[in-house]
């Protein structure tokens, strides 16, 4: 049995070690907000945040965050940074498929969590490794800079 903290909240799965933790969070615990898109982390679609930290679910194993703080999509909007990113992001109407938008959201949280007020090279460089096919790049960067300009205050460079 492995015990996991998922979106604060205490989760017993019981599971091969080294299955991806994706798999547990989609199929375990059906929080299928988070999407498979490679299961080769090239994609970014099933991006979740351990301790804060953007990690990709597929080529996670769920053994290496056991005791860590996992936050999907689910949980993200009851953040601070979450809240508003998810508010820039229906604000502007950034989703199109919306297949890749969990993922996208939970790297731009990381970033603005990072770096309050982000440059575009520091925009490009969190959101590179996250695909969008119905190439909603300018709307993302475009949500990332209202959400910091809400968070605090200052217009982005
Ligand atoms: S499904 Fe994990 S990076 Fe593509
Ligand atoms: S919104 Fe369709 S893949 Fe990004």
């Amino acid at each position: 049995m492995i015990t996991l903290s998922v979106n604060g909240q205490s989760r017993q799965v019981d599971v091969d070690p080294d299955t991806p933790l994706l798999w547990v969070l989609r199929e375990d615990l059906k929080l299928t907000g988070t999407k498979f898109g490679c299961g080769m982390a090239l994609c970014g679609a099933c991006t979740v945040l351990v301790d804060g930290k953007a990690v990709r679910a597929c080529q996670t194993a769920v053994s290496a965050v056991e005791q860590r703080a996992v936050t999907t999509i689910e949980g993200v909007g009851t953040t601070r940074v979450g809240h508003v990113v998810q508010n820039a992001w229906s604000a502007l109407d950034v989703p199109q498929c919306g297949y890749c938008q969990s993922g996208q959201i939970m790297s731009a949280c990381e970033l603005l969590a990072r770096i309050a007020a982000p440059t575009d090279a520091d925009i490009d460089m969190a959101m590179s490794g996250n695909l969008c096919r119905c190439g909603t790049y300018n709307q993302i960067r475009a949500a990332i800079k209202e959400a910091a300009l809400a968070l605090t205050g200052e217009v982005p460079r």
